[in-house]
């Protein structure tokens, strides 16, 4: 207990104080999947961002053979690579560790054992040089991200579609997130993976579906649509994952055409469900804020990256009046740049966080809902 006091009262993260009039660099760390990040950015006074250095080293490989992340395999991985990472990180951004104003790591949702490697090097390096501890909620980098590259005024709109989290909120403000909507089971990029390994088709996928069902027939298979019509915007995929395996079973040997027709027709199966959920979420958010204009529509996360699916969110952004934003695969995929910059903007706020602050392996964005029933593939998160 002496000890835990010594190091609060040796940290200035611990005192509350507004650096919102000047500008700011930042040291983030991200570890709590499979890709181990670190990342320096910069924020002025009028609240622009700018990435310094940005690099991520994923797992891929290590992970491949068993057809997910494994999490003891994960944190050795992030303990192997995270000094050199961070080491490079500050020598690209060209400023010593005296030169930043606070220390930003992902401190949950996520695998335990990696969250608690790179929140404690945060909190080393914090300590060692009188900086500002950053504790962020990785989905709180996912969803601040688009305002690192620019100007998005609050409130927006946030689909995040990944391997971990399948989930719409309200942005209101830094900090401040209104839940409308998250899956009951399986996370989205899960879905994909899933009817990938059924097809004998790699990892991650989502690539390897979205490419062979290019030439595929998606009216082949009627798949079903999950929650279709429902009046809330929750997301459920493991029916339709199983629809994909009964079929796969009854087919026995596969062609390369039932390759193709199957991601095909799960694809449009997918398709068909966002474009009704989005629905339901924007007439959920055009009731919280009527008065918001035209506000963002941001699509974050890995399967964002699905062209089929993008279409469905531009045709959705145009007829309900939403901007669409989706930031480059490098941010919209998990990286440190996104965790900076959240930690950016809580400093300007002066939500700094003290020594003792735990990791967590839960922790919703949104306090006031009840944690989600569903998975994701790193357990209910959201
Ligand atoms: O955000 P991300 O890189 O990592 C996390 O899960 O946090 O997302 C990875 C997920 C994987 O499940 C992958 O299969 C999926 O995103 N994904 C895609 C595509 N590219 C990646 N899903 C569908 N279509 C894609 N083109
Ligand atoms: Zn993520």
């Amino acid at each position: 207990m002496l000890q835990v006091r010594h190091l609060l009262a040796a940290n200035p993260g611990a005192v509350t104080f507004s650096m919102a009039a000047v500008t700011t660099h930042i040291l983030g760390i991200e570890t709590s999947c499979d890709e181990t990040a670190a990342a320096v950015i910069r924020r002025t006074p009028g609240g622009a961002g700018e990435i310094l250095s940005d690099i991520v080293l994923s797992q891929l490989k290590d992970h491949a053979p068993y057809g997910g992340v494994v999490p003891e395999i994960a944190a050795r991985a992030h303990i192997d690579h995270l000094d050199r990472l961070v080491s490079r990180a500050m020598e690209e951004a060209g400023i010593g560790f005296a030169g930043l104003d606070g220390v930003a790591a992902t401190a949950g949702p996520g695998l335990l054992g990696g969250v608690i490697v790179g929140l404690t090097m945060a909190k080393g390096i914090a300590l060692a040089h009188g900086k500002p501890l950053l504790a962020v909620n990785h989905l709180e980098g996912h969803a601040l991200t688009a305002r690192l590259l620019q100007k998005v005024d609050f409130p927006y709109l946030l689909l995040l579609i990944s391997g971990g989290h399948t989930q719409f909120q309200i942005v209101e403000g830094v900090g401040r997130y209104r839940r409308l909507g998250t899956t009951i089971d399986d996370a989205l990029g899960e879905a994909f993976d899933k009817v990938a390994k059924l097809l004998g088709l790699g990892y991650p996928g989502g690539p390897q579906v979205e490419r062979r069902a290019k030439a595929g027939n998606p009216r082949r298979f009627d798949f079903p649509r999950p929650l279709k019509g429902r009046k809330d915007c929750n997301f459920s995929f493991s029916g339709l994952k199983t629809a994909v395996r009964e079929v796969v079973n009854d087919l026995g040997a596969l062609s390369d055409r039932d390759v193709a027709d199957v991601c095909a027709s799960f694809e449009a199966a997918v398709a068909e469900t966002m474009a009704d959920r989005l629905k339901m979420a924007v007439q959920l958010f055009r009731e919280a804020h009527p008065h918001a204009g035209r506000p963002a529509l941001i699509v974050a996360g890995g399967v964002a990256a699905n062209a089929r699916l993008k279409a469905v969110f531009e045709t959705a952004a145009q007829a309900h009046r939403l901007t669409l934003i989706v930031p480059p695969a490098k941010l919209c995929t998990d990286n440190a740049a996104m965790i900076a910059w959240a930690g950016a903007e809580r400093l300007a706020l002066g939500l700094t966080d003290d020594l003792g602050v735990a990791a967590r392996a839960r922790w919703p964005l949104d306090q006031a809902q009840a944690p989600a029933y569903g998975s994701g593939k790193l357990g209910a998160k959201a």
